[in-house]
């Protein structure tokens, strides 16, 4: 099992949303759920994505999309945006629900049953870290984690880095998940 959790720092917390670019950047949102949850032609079960939106008018709200029970979707812009406009109204699609909890009350959640990853430049470089069952992946929107955020989840995880390149969210999400998916492939090739 992975995890993303994605800060988003003026992501729209009620359905009013026409656009997500104009929505507080939710079109960051629906990438990163796109780079989370998406392959060729399939889904990956073993992953789950977390959103904490942070922007007017009610937050927090966290929008949790779940590889293993999402269904009926794809990977345009204009279905997410449905599927979020849904989620916000209490109207969960198949996978995709929003609760009121907080970064913080997520964090200390995930603290307990897994290790905790704040993605950042700055970081233990990732090629060096052995990542146990169940990872949890903290990151920020194109504004980058807010330093109370950052501060509060290094208190129960560790800074790791892609390198000195700041990529996109997404990007980041993609390199993570390509690195653990031959990570467990060469796992499973030493087995047999
Ligand atoms: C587009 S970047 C944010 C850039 C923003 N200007 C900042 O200063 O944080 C979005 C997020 O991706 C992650 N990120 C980007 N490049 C990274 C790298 N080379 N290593 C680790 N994390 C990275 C960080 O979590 C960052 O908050």
């Amino acid at each position: 099992m992975r995890e993303f959790i994605l800060y988003s720092r003026k992501g729209r917390t009620d359905p009013r949303i026409s656009s997500l670019h104009d929505a507080g950047r939710l079109d960051i949102v629906h990438e990163c759920i796109v780079a989370s949850l998406f392959l060729s032609h399939g889904l990956r079960r073993n992953v789950v994505f977390h959103a904490c939106l942070s922007g007017p008018p009610n937050p927090p709200v966290h929008l949790i999309v779940d590889g293993e029970t999402l269904s009926d979707v794809r990977t345009d812009q204009e279905t997410w945006r449905k599927i979020i406009v849904e989620a916000l109204s209490q109207r969960p699609h198949p996978g995709v629900s929003a609760e009121k909890t907080s970064f913080e009350e997520l964090i200390k959640a995930k603290s307990e049953k897994a290790e905790i990853y704040v993605l950042e430049e700055g970081g233990e470089d990732l090629f060096q870290i052995n990542f146990g069952g169940n990872p949890v992946f903290v990151l920020g929107d194109h504004v980058g984690l807010p330093r109370k955020a950052e501060n509060f989840a290094l208190r129960y995880g560790k800074k790791i880095s892609l390198g000195k390149q700041p990529y996109l969210a997404a990007s980041c999400i993609t390199i993570v998940n390509y690195f653990l998916d031959r990570k467990e492939t060469s796992c499973q090739t030493d087995i047999i």
